[in-house]
């Protein structure tokens, strides 16, 4: 199995080669589909994906983006299958998950 590479600005995502993932699956991020594997999280499909804004605060200036990792800080919301402020570090990519980065006011949820 080859990696998959992908450039972003300067920086090249990749997915590590020589894992066994399982069988791809879909998830729509905005409105678009994108490939995920079973076990990654949203903030990894965000990330391999490209998108690293993942959410806009209430001033329309400023992005949050993927910070901690690990379900602490609350920069990676996003609103999947239509619930508000689900942190994608912390929630498992599903198939025909529907992702959408967005703004971050409301309840926090998970
Ligand atoms: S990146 Fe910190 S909670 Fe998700």
């Amino acid at each position: 199995m080859s990696a998959e590479r992908y450039l972003i600005g300067t920086n090249v995502v990749n997915r590590l080669p020589n894992i066994e993932r399982g069988s791809s699956f879909s998830i729509t991020i905005n409105g678009e589909s994108y490939l995920a594997y079973p076990g990654e999280s949203v903030a990894a499909v965000l990330m391999v994906s490209g998108i690293r804004s993942f959410s806009q605060k209430d001033d329309g200036e400023t992005n949050n983006r993927l910070f901690c990792g690990m379900g602490v800080c609350h920069q990676c919301l996003v609103t999947i299958d239509g619930v508000m402020n689900l942190r994608a570090c912390m929630t498992e990519g599903q198939p025909g998950m529907k992702v959408e980065t967005e703004s971050i006011s409301g309840d926090i949820h998970s």
